[in-house]
């Protein structure tokens, strides 16, 4: 057993609690669901798990030195009292990355910067030689938080974010982060024995995290680097291990997922993503527009993030949003739709009630993600009844 450890993992706004319950399952204690993060306690397996099978964490920190500081000078003080050789070595590249919510320090590049200086110093002053900074592909990746004068800085395990998880290069449009992607189904309730359809599916983003999810695919399986690989206390032997038993539990394709979407671009570029999985065939596709498309079973999740606006004329956005609630009107009839959108305006023109409203953030775009529950009397019951809800 190796020696258990406070952890971090970063994630979006609104899905702190999902990542809790991740955590949970995969064995996780002390779980403290935070600002755009969880803490909890585990151990090097844990770390090692969570980069590989958290579908909602962007990066799993291990928090090692707080202080405050209140200016520049005591950021730099306090930065040089920590011994960095026991972390870094000469040999090594470092990169620093920070996020600061603070009235005295406002730039978080600077807050880098500083702590960068303090480090690469402390080395030079002990051995006469500085570690190089690599930004793209560092040895070691420091994170440091800056929340007012307090300070957390962490060894960041992950490296580049865990929504790269490496199953894609080529992008249509504006693809959600695979990330809110895999947390907005999880917001929604979905599971692998209701039919799930996504009629703007774009590059498919819902459609492979959801089957990810279905099949128990560990969400990272296709990922080749996490920073951890390169620390000295890297344990082989244990990710080997870790790696295969998470590929051993992959199930079969049991589940009902179709994607469209008008453009045959994206339903190309989805396929093409596909191609990296198993189930690759058993995810219906088709090119349509949604006004044309039929459900093909009674029931079921139906999620989109249709165009938001930017590049279309407003009385065409609005006439978009209102085709879609007219549509699903008269034809999802069992469905619980839920749509993400940052256009408030266009969502009102969908003209019907959400029966559930929640904030989340694409990018740097604040979203409404609404759930319209499309039944009534004897259909609503037997939603009900089906587990559904
Ligand atoms: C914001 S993108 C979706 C991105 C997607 N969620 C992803 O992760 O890649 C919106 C998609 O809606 C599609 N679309 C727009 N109008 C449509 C319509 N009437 N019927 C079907 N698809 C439509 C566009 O072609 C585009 O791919």
């Amino acid at each position: 057993m190796t020696t258990c450890m406070k952890l971090l993992a970063k994630t979006l706004h609104g899905l702190e609690e999902v990542l809790a319950e991740e955590l949970e399952l995969l064995g996780a204690t002390d779980i403290n669901p935070l600002k755009r993060a969880v803490s909890f306690q585990g151990n090097k397996e844990l770390l090692y798990k969570c980069n590989l099978q958290l579908r909602t964490a962007l990066k799993i920190l291990t928090p090692i030195y707080y202080f405050k500081a209140y200016n520049e000078r005591s950021l730099y003080n306090k930065v040089e009292q920590f011994d960095w050789s026991k972390i870094l070595s000469v040999e090594q590249t470092f990169a620093i990355d920070s996020v600061v919510f603070s009235k005295q320090f406002t730039h978080s590049k600077y807050v880098a910067l500083k702590v960068k200086d303090a480090i690469a110093d402390q080395f030079r002053k002990k051995t006469g030689v500085r570690p190089s900074v690599d930004t793209k592909n560092p040895d070691v990746q420091i994170n440091v938080h800056c929340a007012n004068e307090n300070f957390t800085i962490s060894l960041d395990s992950t490296g580049a974010p865990l929504n790269q998880r490496g199953y894609r290069d080529n992008q249509h449009k504006a693809p959600l982060n695979e990330v809110l992607a895999a947390g907005m189904l999880k917001l929604t309730n979905w599971n692998k024995d209701i039919p799930l359809i996504d009629p703007m599916c774009g590059s498919g983003t819902f459609l492979i995290e959801a089957a990810m999810m279905a099949t128990n695919t560990p969400p990272g399986i296709k990922r080749k680097q996490y920073v951890f690989m390169k620390w000295e206390d890297f344990d082989k032997e244990l990710w080997g291990k870790i790696y295969n038993e998470a590929i051993e539990s992959i199930t079969k394709s049991e589940f009902r997922i179709s994607g469209s979407d008008v453009s045959q671009q994206a339903i190309d570029i989805s396929r093409q993503a596909l191609l990296n999985f198993d189930f690759n065939r058993d995810i219906k596709l088709v090119k349509s527009n949604f006004n044309d498309l039929r459900p093909q079973s009674e029931n079921g999740v139906l999620i989109m993030n249709p165009p938001y606006g930017e590049r279309l004329r407003e009385t065409d956005i609005f006439a978009l949003y209102k085709m879609i609630g007219d549509h699903l009107k008269q034809s999802y009839n069992g469905f619980d739709a839920w749509i993400l959108s940052a256009n408030r305006d266009a969502l009102k023109h969908v003209g019907l009630r959400p029966s559930k409203k929640l904030t989340l953030f694409n990018g740097a775009l604040e979203c409404k993600f609404q759930r319209f529950s499309m039944y009534k009397g004897s259909l609503k019951q037997k939603f009900v009844d089906s587990g559904i809800r």
